[in-house]
């Protein structure tokens, strides 16, 4: 109950900043040599890969709870053993994290999006579908909502997965570092593809990624504080967002039709029994 009247106050207090994107602004281009380009004026951000490298970005901003839209296009054609990871992480040995990670496939096979979260450097929390569209066609919206109860994983404003904040059964939850937003498009033909079956083509190379509209609507961590803090305000709706009946509803269809694996699932994997947070409802 005091935790509740703690997390009520602090919600109440409140003020995030909203920030459309332009990639020169938000972001910066950390590795790859010239393979990572911000192109038309920051609007455009390309990611690419080759047999010498792949290449990544992160936003300058760290962030304590926000809600993350970016639009991907994903490496079309012949994308087998490459993957373009899109993420939210900390720093230090006891990380926190929220993934995305798009694994490349033949051409006309499905992706896959492989998503985790980690809560103080423990992940194993592994949830994997299929999408209902052809993310190499065209670009598709890809958001984060990470609010102090829920991480909402959605995809085209369809949730596809949930994680709450079961800190009242002892599962810790990613609340108290602040995370940047990183991306990356690697070579991973080792696992990604069919379980690393299928080796990376790189008479294809280069492999290419594209991102545009990023809107961050979030608080910024700088300096130990949080711009949310200070001023009371009640246009941060997000904060206390969580999922209405028509997007269970949703969230009920992905999970039935199009995840192919949920490690709340996989008693194998756990013969000690499955992880806390998968005996409530997961
Ligand atoms: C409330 O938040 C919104 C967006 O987060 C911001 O644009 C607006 O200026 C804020 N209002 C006040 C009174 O701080
Ligand atoms: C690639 O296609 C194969 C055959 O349809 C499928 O089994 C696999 O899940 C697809 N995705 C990846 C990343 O391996």
């Amino acid at each position: 109950m005091a935790s509740l009247i703690f997390f009520s106050l602090l919600i109440a207090s409140f003020v995030a900043a909203a920030s459309a994107g332009n990639f020169y602004q938000d972001f910066d281009i950390t590795w790859g040599d010239g393979r990572g380009k911000i192109l038309n004026n920051g609007d455009l951000l390309t990611l690419s890969l080759d047999k010498a490298s792949g290449s990544g970005f992160q936003s300058k901003n760290e962030f304590l709870f926000g809600k993350i839209d970016m639009q991907l296009k994903l490496v079309p054609g012949n994308s087998a053993g490459t993957v373009t990871a899109y993420y939210l992480s900390s720093k230090g040995s006891t990380w926190d994290e929220i993934d995305f990670e798009f694994l490349g496939n033949l051409s006309g096979d499905p992706y896959i999006l492989h998503t985790n979260v980690f809560s103080q450097g423990k992940g194993n929390r592994e949830q994997q579908f299929y999408l209902w569209f052809d993310p190499t066609a065209d670009f598709h919206t890809y958001s984060i909502l990470w609010n102090p109860q829920r991480i909402i994983f959605s995809v085209d404003d369809t949730p596809i997965r949930e994680f709450k904040n079961m800190e009242s059964m002892g599962v810790a939850y990613p609340k108290n570092q602040a995370m940047r937003i990183y991306s990356s498009l690697w070579n991973a033909d080792d696992w990604a593809t069919r379980g690393g079956l299928v080796k990376t083509d790189w008479s294809q190379a280069p492999f290419t990624a594209s991102y545009r509209n990023f809107n961050a609507n979030a608080c910024v961590w700088s300096n130990g504080a949080s711009s949310c803090t200070s001023t009371k305000n009640s246009s941060n709706a997000w904060l206390l967002q969580e999922l209405d009946s028509a997007n269970q509803e949703k969230l009920k269809w992905v999970q039935k039709n199009y995840m192919i694996y949920n490690y709340c699932g996989d008693t194998k994997r756990f013969p000690g029994g499955l992880p806390k947070e998968c005996n409530s409802g997961f």
